[in-house]
C-alpha cells in the first residue's frame, strides 16, 4: 500500500514536514516538525506545528511516529509538542549518539546530558522495518550531511531529509562536524538505487524567484537531472565540487539554538534555579 502525502512548509526556515498516512480515520507519521523560534526574542511558538495538528485532527489520524531525518541545524523540532498533542513515539537514527557526543563537546552540556540517545523514545538502525497502520515504512541509513541521517522509505515514498534537495537544487552541504562528502556520495547511491517511480520528498528547498517551493521529486528524475550527482557524476567529482562549494557557505542562522534543542528530542536544556531554560552561545567553537 502507499501512503497519501501533506506537506506542510514552514517559511522562516525553508523545511518541508510531512504528515504520511495510510487513510482517512487511519494511522500517520508526522516528519520532521517545526517549532517556530524567534531569535531574537529567544521566544519559541508553535503555529507551524499547530497546522499539522489541525490536519491529523481534521483526517481524524492516529499518530504512531514523530520521525527525524536528522538533528536538524536550521530549525527547532516540534516533535515533543507534536507527541503531547497527537501522541506516536519520537525516533531518529542510532548514530544521533555520535552527534550528540560531539555536540555535547560543543556546547559543553551538563554532566547529566549522556549521549546514549535516551531522550528519544526509539532509534532506528540500518535496514529496520516499522509500520504506521496499515504501510510498511523501512530504514535507510543515509550519512554524510551528519552521521546519524537516516531516509524513511513508506511504501512506494522515500522521504530523504538533508541528502537530495530538489533535482535543480543537487545536494546537502556536508560541513559540519561529522558531515563527509564522499559518505554523501555512497549514501546518495543508495536512494538512487531504488526504483525510478520512487516517489521522493525533501526537508528544504531554496527557490529563487523563477520558480515556488518544490518538495516531491521521483527518483528517477534525481538520477537522471540532479545537478550534483546525476548523469552519472562520480564521487571524486561530486568530492571536489562539495568541498569548494561548502567552503563558501556561511552557518545557517539557527544552527547554534537549534542543535542544542535537537539533539535532545526537541526537549528544552534543563531549568536553572528561576525554572527557566537557557540556550548557550560558545563562541568561536564552530
Ligand atoms: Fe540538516
Amino acid at each position: 500500500m502507499n501512503p497519501t502525502v501533506k506537506a506542510f512548509l514552514d517559511k522562516d526556515s525553508e523545511t518541508f514536514s510531512y504528515a504520511v498516512y495510510d487513510h482517512d480515520g487511519g494511522h500517520a507519521a508526522v516528519i520532521d516538525p517545526v517549532l517556530d523560534y524567534d531569535h531574537a526574542a529567544g521566544r519559541t511558538y508553535t503555529a507551524s506545528a499547530e497546522e499539522i495538528v489541525a490536519f491529523v485532527r481534521e483526517k481524524d489520524l492516529t499518530v504512531d511516529w514523530v520521525l527525524e531525518t536528522h538533528a536538524h541545524a536550521d530549525h527547532l523540532s516540534a516533535a515533543p509538542f507534536i507527541r503531547e498533542q497527537l501522541g506516536g513515539r519520537i525516533a531518529i537514527g542510532e548514530h544521533i549518539r555520535q552527534v550528540q557526543d560531539i555536540f555535547r563537546k560543543v556546547f559543553n552540556l551538563e554532566k547529566e546530558f549522556l549521549p546514549n540517545g535516551a531522550d528519544f523514545d526509539y532509534l532506528f538502525r540500518e535496514g529496520d522495518t516499522f509500520r504506521i497502520g496499515e504501510l510498511d515504512g523501512r530504514v535507510l541509513h543515509t550519512p554524510g550531511h551528519t552521521p546519524a541521517d537516516l531516509s524513511y522509505l513508506i511504501g512506494d515514498a522515500v522521504f530523504v531529509g538533508d541528502t537530495l534537495f530538489m533535482p535543480d537544487a543537487g545536494t546537502a552541504r556536508c560541513d559540519f562536524p561529522g558531515g563527509d562528502a564522499a559518505t554523501l556520495y555512497r549514501s546518495i547511491g543508495k536512494l538512487l538505487a531504488l526504483p525510478d517511480n520512487t516517489r521522493m520528498f525533501v526537508c528544504h528547498d531554496y527557490p529563487d524567484d523563477r520558480r515556488d517551493h518544490a518538495f516531491e521529486t521521483t527518483v528517477g528524475a534525481q538520477r537522471e537531472h540532479n545537478i550534483h550527482v546525476g548523469a552519472g557524476a562520480t564521487q571524486a567529482d561530486f568530492v571536489a565540487m562539495r568541498t569548494k562549494r561548502d567552503a563558501t557557505l556561511g552557518m545557517p542562522r539557527l544552527i547554534l539554538p537549534s542543535i542544542q534543542v535537537n539533539i535532545r528530542a526537541g526537549r528544552m536544556p534543563p531549568p536553572e534555579s528561576d525554572g527557566r531554560s537557557y540556550l548557550k552561545i560558545p563562541l568561536n567553537a564552530l
